[in-house]
Parts: C-alpha cells; structure tokens; sequence
C-alpha cells in the first residue's frame, strides 16, 4: 500500500464511523442500555483515541488529547493507564458529543499530515500501525450497528422508532438444507491466503480432520420456531450446564429480540418491529442457544442424526475448499442490517456475511502464537480464556474486513451481537 491509497483507507473508513451515526438523535448517543452495550459518544471517542496513543503519540510526541480524554477513551489497555470502568460509561454527560466529534476532527488532521510527511524508512512501520487502526474501528462499526440496534430496542413500543429502511423486500421461500461433505485428512489452519491479519491468525499450521458434513445454508427462523414451540427452552436435558443456568436466571423463551403480540411472533429489527420472517436465519442467539438447537433437532429429524456445531478448523477448511468468497456476501456496505434468505444456489451459502456462526470451538491460541509487539499484545492474547469462536462475518461487519481464517469471539451466553448456526456432521 502507497502513501495515497493508505490515506483513502484511514479517509473512507473514518468517514463510515460517523456515516453510521448520521440517523441518531443526541440523547441516542449516550445510553448504555446494558454493561456489555457501550454508549455511540464512547465508541467514536476509543476508535479516535487508538489513532492517538498508538500512532501519533509514538511518531509525533503529541497524543493530541489531555488526561481526561485518555482516562474515559481507554477500554482495556492496563498498561496504558486508568481508565473509566466499562459500565459506567453510560452514566457521564462529558465528555459532550460535540468535544467528541471536535477529537476526531483534530486526529484527523493531524494523522491524514503524518501519513502524508513520514519519513520513508518509518512508512511501514507507520502502515502497519494504521492498518491496524482502520481494522480496529471496523470491529467497532459492527460493535456501533449492534449496540445501537440494543439502544434503540430498548425504547418502549411506540417509540421503537427504525434506524434504516427495509432492503431487499419480498417473502422468499426457505429453500430445504442439505449435509455438504467434505474430506479429511490433514490441513492446513490459519491466514494461508496471507496479507495483514490479527495475530490470533497466525501461524499457519496444520491440523487432522476427521471427514466431515456441514450444512449448506443457516438455519432458518423457520426452524428454530418449532423448536420453540416443541418447549425447548423448557426442556433442561437439550441444554449444557451453564447454558440451563442462564435460560433460568435470564428467562430465556425465545432469541433475543423475539416477541409474541397476540399470538402471532414479531422480530425487532434496525428497520423497525416486523412479523417473524421463517426464510430469514435465526439471529442473536447465544452459543448455548445454538448448541441447544443442533441437539434437539438431531433427535427430532432423521437427517440431522448426530449433527453438533462446527470446529473452527472444519468450517474454515469447508470455506477454502468450496472456495467460498470472503468479499461476496451481505455485509454492512449493503445497508441492509439485517441477514437475508438464502439463495437458490448449489454449494455453500450464506458462509460470508449475514450473521457471525457460533462454532463449537473455544478461544485458544494456535500452536506457536505470539502477540502482537507492544501495547497491542493485550489485544487479542488476553481474551483467550473462556469464549467461544465465530467465523464467517455479519450483515454488521464491512466486507473489506473479513477473511476466510478470521477469528471472532464471545462469550457463550452473548446474544446482542448478530449470532447464527450452522451445523456439522461427522461422516
Ligand atoms: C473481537 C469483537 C470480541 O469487542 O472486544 C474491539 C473487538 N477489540 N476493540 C471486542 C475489539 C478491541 C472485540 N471482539
Ligand atoms: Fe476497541
């Protein structure tokens, strides 16, 4: 990447941060409408401040904040100092907005002036670090989207107001799943197509599969309504421990943003309150949800028999084999923020974009890891312990970010974030 393309990169991902937030009203911007949802002012201000403390204080000597904005734009950087505790930043007026998007306007300036100047021999080291940058705000775009789609969700009925327009109108048939199989043997894990990655990607080793089935498409509102209403959710033997626990303390009956008015199911969605669409993928389920599902339906169905969640390592293998287009999906660019249908085509669908896909999992490090240099070691390293890992992107993550060996993660009982299933079958 030259000088001018890093600086369109930095511009047009800059300016789809605050493209995101142009439908929003002011008291929008600071709710915290659970710990886990940070507040909009908050997430423009950390996105700002990564650019501050890892490029242009280290290049510049100039953060180009004072203390007080490094106390509350600091997320979870212990060695960069104290912080504002997570939960609380929905209880604060001040920073205002307007110093907020004053913040940006100034890192802007003065980070668009560095790439522009920097001396040749500092250029990659310079590149790296805003790449970086780039691909930490479009995580936060997609946290923004699912935080905002919380926020807005928590609004009493008639005030549930949309944040977008319906896209791709029209009531298409769910289309029946199949079992795609693929071979075993010994393959190889992790950013193989190369170019930048997170260092949770690397190395590039091997790994021993079993031969194995993956279904061709996710599974549907459709399906997962007769699990519903077949009392899944009050059915203790279909769950795992900690899942059942949940069920009860959080009083789980259906997904997240599900709603029985009059008999008849309703979702909360970006584009408004609509009736239960049964082609559409079941979406903001949690991991314990998901697995729930994969084990009842493997009971009820005879073509489901001893179906279970994905390995990482299956459904990235499935993805390259089936050459599966990490670009060529419903991603956040289509604006329609919302997963759609399956199509009618043959082979794998819907493995990029329209909803991140729980796999069975756990977030660990790959054989030979080793963190990113710096303050950026506590960026990814440190989470690994007690989440599970999703792959394949959502209708919330811009498409230039996804990669087939990209590696998501939440805890198992997450459910605000745009979650699917997919399931797998040993041969
Ligand atoms: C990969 C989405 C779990 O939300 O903590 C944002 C992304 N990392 N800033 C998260 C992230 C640092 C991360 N997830
Ligand atoms: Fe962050």
């Amino acid at each position: 990447m030259n000088r001018d393309q890093l600086l369109q990169h930095y511009r047009q991902t800059r300016r789809t941060s605050t493209d995101l937030c142009r439908p929003l009203k002011a008291e929008d911007y600071r709710i915290q409408s659970m710990p886990d949802v940070s507040p909009p002012w908050w997430n423009l201000g950390h996105t700002t401040w990564f650019f501050a403390k890892n490029v242009l204080e280290p290049f510049t000597g100039d953060s180009a904040m004072d203390e007080r904005l490094e106390y509350v734009l600091n997320s979870y950087y212990e060695s960069l100092g104290p912080r504002l505790p997570r939960h609380e930043r929905g209880l604060v007026t001040r920073p205002s907005t307007d110093e907020i998007y004053a913040f940006r306007r100034r890192v802007d300036r003065r980070m668009e002036a560095l790439i522009g100047s920097v001396a040749e021999d500092r250029f990659e080291r310079l590149a790296f670090l805003v790449v970086t940058g780039v691909q930490h705000e479009q995580q936060h775009q997609e946290l923004l989207v699912t935080e905002l789609k919380h926020i807005l969700g928590s609004n009493p009925d008639g005030y549930r107001e949309p944040y977008c327009r319906r896209r791709h109108d029209g009531r298409p048939a769910a289309t029946a799943g199949t079992f795609v199989p693929f071979d075993g043997g010994l393959v190889e894990a992790g950013n193989v197509e190369g170019g930048w990655c997170w260092d949770n990607e690397l190395p590039v080793h091997r790994v021993f599969l079993e031969g194995f089935a993956l279904y061709d498409r996710l599974v549907t509102n459709g399906e997962y309504l007769a699990f519903v209403e077949d009392g899944g959710y009050r059915d203790p033997l279909l769950w795992l421990s900690n899942g059942w626990a949940a069920v009860e303390a959080e009083g789980w009956q259906a997904p997240l943003y599900w709603q029985r008015v009059e008999g008849r199911w309703q979702a909360w969605t970006l584009a408004g309150t609509r009736p239960l669409e049964a082609a559409e993928p079941v979406c903001h389920v949690s991991f314990y949800e998901a697995d729930a599902y994969v084990r009842w339906r493997a009971q009820n169905d005879a073509d489901w028999a001893g179906a279970r969640l994905p390995t990482e390592h299956e459904w990235e293998h499935a993805a390259r084999q089936a050459a599966v287009d990490p670009e060529a999906g419903n991603f956040l660019d289509d604006g329609a923020f919302h997963p759609q249908p399956a199509n009618g085509h043959r082979g794998l669908r819907q493995m990029a974009g329209d909803l991140w896909e729980w796999t069975q999992s756990h977030y660990e490090p790959y054989p030979g890891y080793r963190p990113f240099d710096g303050a950026l070691m506590e960026y990814n390293g440190k989470f690994m312990d007690n989440q599970r890992v999703l792959r394949g992107g959502s209708c919330a993550t811009p498409r230039s970010h996804l990669r087939l060996s990209y590696r998501n993660f939440w805890p198992a009982g997450t459910r605000f974030q745009l979650t699917g299933l997919r399931p797998a079958r040993s041969l």
